[in-house]
């Protein structure tokens, strides 16, 4: 296995690029699986294990993929296969995207139930309400979904909650179904417009994407298209909140700076400085910033993907800040390894109080999902000494060479191999 280790107290100077969005990615290359005509060129793909473990579920289905480098071209004529049973699709939440991409082409599929970071309870209820609003018989059983339909109808679906895969997968699925489909009180984070976009781009007619009204007008079938991933926003945000915490000034560039508004305003709260421009944001900081309290909200309010992250600046920063975990009731598991380091952290149901101190210690770490993986890599950057954060697989899930792109900023950084 593999770990980081890192010498920390460097601060971070220079310029960095930031990937393709990893949460866009595990939804686009399932839906690509419903062209029946032609192939997608998807570009601006990561290289991350999450992309990977798709990619080898879509194969399994019948698709044929030639992968580049951070692209991939998906030739779905031939799929063959509506049962996706491995332990890959048990590994990842994404591979939910399945039921709604093989129901709307198909009308009928078997996926196992997904896993993915152990954040929360993670229903799907509402990805099944959805499918049975557009007429979908949906059974669960032996740890399977399985839904099935003789014709999927548009129809009028209100939420229950803000869901991002629930939003996604219902318009996957409503893309092939006949008559128009209303989606309210939708999803609206940029990975669900990217998603939106895509699909039109293969011949779907999908309106409202970003708002909190999705029309779905049926199409009879989707093609090939040539598609470039959008920029990962919490990649961006996770470099942005490491500058803010080890001090310099770092240009991240391949980012769309509106969909990093609500991290660029906490982070000029707390004293940083934040200048946009074109497709780049600059991170100023002196590494001693204030704390502020955060609440995580559905986009456009501020995200709880990067809110571990956050709450290792706030360890470091000045006076008392409160973390709100309103999406993740779970999503706190990288507090007892931050207090291995001398955070002085009290976590109440949903609720951190954090009480900034003066200085990090290095410590041997875990990485327990993969954004509390990016708060334990920060964490060691800003520690005085040496601290080695284990159980990197769940950081190499979504982070493409994140201690390259560290090394490149002047942090003394290095992955190494250990055994348990
Ligand atoms: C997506 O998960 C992301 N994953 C998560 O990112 C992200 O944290 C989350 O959206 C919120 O932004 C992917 O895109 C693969 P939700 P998803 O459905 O779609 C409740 C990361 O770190 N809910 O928007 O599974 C649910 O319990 C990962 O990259 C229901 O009640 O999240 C949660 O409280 C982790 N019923 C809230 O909605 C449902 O049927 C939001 O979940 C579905 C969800």
């Amino acid at each position: 296995m593999d770990k980081l280790v890192i010498n920390g107290g460097n601060s971070l100077s220079g310029r960095i690029e930031i990937n393709g969005a990893k949460n866009a990615a595990v939804a686009i290359l399932p839906a690509a699986i419903m062209a029946s005509k032609g192939t997608c060129n998807i570009d601006n793909i990561p290289d991350i294990e999450d992309v990977h473990c798709i990619e080898r579920i879509i194969e399994g289905l019948g698709c044929k993929l030639v992968r580049g480098k951070n692209s991939v071209v998906i030739d779905s004529t031939a799929i063959n296969n509506v049962n996706a049973n491995t332990e890959d699709v048990r590994r990842m939440r994404a591979s939910y995207y399945l039921i709604g991409a093989l129901l709307g082409r198909f009308k009928r599929a078997t996926v196992e139930l997904p896993g993915g970071c152990p954040i929360g309870v993670r229903p799907i209820d509402q990805h099944i309400k959805g499918f049975e609003a557009l007429g979908a018989k949906v059974e669960i059983k032996h740890g399977c979904v399985t839904v099935e339909a003789d014709k999927l109808i548009g129809t009028n679906i209100f939420f229950d909650v803000v869901s991002v895969g629930a939003t996604i997968n219902v318009m996957l699925a409503a893309t092939l179904a006949e008559g128009v489909t209303t989606l309210e009180n939708v999803a609206k984070e940029p990975h669900v417009v990217d998603v939106a976009n895509f699909l039109n781009s293969m011949g779907a007619n999908i309106k409202g994407a970003g708002t909190d009204v999705i029309r779905v007008f049926g199409v009879e079938e989707l093609k090939g298209c040539s598609y470039s991933v959008i920029p990962d926003q919490i990649e961006a945000g996770t470099y942005m909140i490491a500058v803010a915490a080890c001090g310099g000034e770092v240009t991240i560039e391949n980012v769309i700076p509106k969909h990093l508004e609500s991290i660029s305003a906490k982070l000029i709260e707390m004293g940083a400085e934040i200048r946009e421009d074109g497709d780049s944001v600059t991170v100023k900081s002196s590494g001693k910033l204030k704390g502020v309290n955060i609440k995580t909200q559905p986009y456009p309010g501020f995200p709880t993907d990067v809110q571990q992250p956050m709450s290792t600046l706030l360890t470091a920063s000045e006076g008392r800040s409160i973390i709100n975990e309103s999406i993740w009731e779970s999503r706190f598991k990288h507090v007892d390894e931050l207090k291995k380091m001398g955070a002085n952290i009290k976590v109440e149901g949903r609720t951190a109080i954090i009480d900034g101190v003066n200085k990090l210690t290095g410590a041997v770490v875990k990485a327990t999902d993969l954004r509390a993986g990016a708060a334990m890599v920060i964490a060691g950057l800003i520690a005085d000494g040496i601290t080695e954060v284990l159980n990197i697989e769940h950081i190499d899930r979504g982070y493409p060479n994140i201690e390259d792109k560290f090394k490149a900023l002047g942090a003394d950084i290095k992955r190494a191999s250990y055994s348990e």
